[in-house]
């Protein structure tokens, strides 16, 4: 058996951890990211027969039966991942039909996955559904993007385009645009739902007043759209209350569609 703490998706998440932290996106137990993982990779570094313990996740989600995942824990620090890995996070697989996840690894001290798991898992149900090769749901409280949300509209087009003019490269990045839920209660069943509604059309999912939620195929690229979408709302934060003497227009969006062979949200640019 190898050593876990070698293991690459290890090395990642507690890279990932630190580097969220160090960016000022996730302080005290803020955030939280969920990885799905290969059972032949898991396998290389645990026996998947010896369940530490179960825990109830208190919904259904039949889609990832016998799925792994290694998750970071509820109350914990990002900034303690890379000191403490076996306290701070978890190797789990999905049991019964969604309802129970088996600890495998970590979560030494007795505590258990984060309290946004209805919307982690819910979420990748709905990306894998779109994107077969989707790994990770990310979250984060950015603190520009979340400025945002106190001072300019929460409509979807609105706010999508708003970002989209703020860096050349956004919506080449982000060409689905941004998500937006109004306040709700985080850690609920309720906002996990509304958050996977919201993930079938876009991969990034802004949580008005608290956060926001990304999606990708591995941590490096989900850290980056997020990355991406905050430095568009620092910019914002920056000139939103001068007088906006140049723009990029929907002209020039067209042309990076064309330049990047991407495409634009259906009806998001004239
Ligand atoms: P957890 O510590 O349970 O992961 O919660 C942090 C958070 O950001 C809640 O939205
Ligand atoms: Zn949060």
């Amino acid at each position: 058996m190898k050593n876990i703490l070698e293991a690459p998706f290890m090395v990642e998440m507690i890279r990932t951890t630190t580097n969220m932290y160090n960016h000022g996106w996730d302080e005290r137990n803020g955030g939280n990211i969920s990885l799905l993982l290969d059972e032949t990779v898991v396998q290389e570094y645990l026996n998947t027969d010896a369940v530490i313990r179960t825990i109830p996740t208190g919904f259904k989600a039949p889609e990832l039966e016998g799925k792994y995942f290694i998750v970071t824990g509820t109350g914990k620090y990002f900034k303690n991942v890379q000191y403490a890995p076996d306290v701070n996070l978890g190797v789990i697989r999905i049991t019964d039909g969604g309802e129970t996840a088996e600890l495998l690894w970590g979560f030494t001290d007795g505590g258990k996955f984060t309290s946004e798991f209805p919307a982690h898992m819910m979420s990748h149900v709905a990306r894998l559904k779109v994107d077969p090769a989707n790994r990770v749901v990310m979250h984060c409280h950015p603190a520009n993007l979340l400025a945002m949300t106190f001072v300019h509209s929460l409509d979807e087009r609105e706010f999508t385009r708003t970002l989209w003019q703020m860096c050349t490269e956004c919506i080449v990045v982000f060409p689905d645009g941004v998500n937006v839920l109004p306040w709700m209660l985080c850690g609920t069943n309720e906002i996990g739902e509304a958050t996977a509604e919201k993930m079938k059309t876009a991969r990034l999912v802004v949580w008005s007043l608290h956060g926001i939620y990304g999606a990708g195929k591995d941590l490096d690229e989900t850290f980056g759209l997020i990355e991406t979408a905050e430095k568009a709302a620092e910019i914002y934060m920056k000139i939103a209350h001068l007088p906006r003497v140049n723009t990029l227009t929907d002209e020039m969006m067209h042309q990076l569609e064309e330049r990047f062979n991407v495409k634009g949200r259906e009806g998001y640019l004239d």
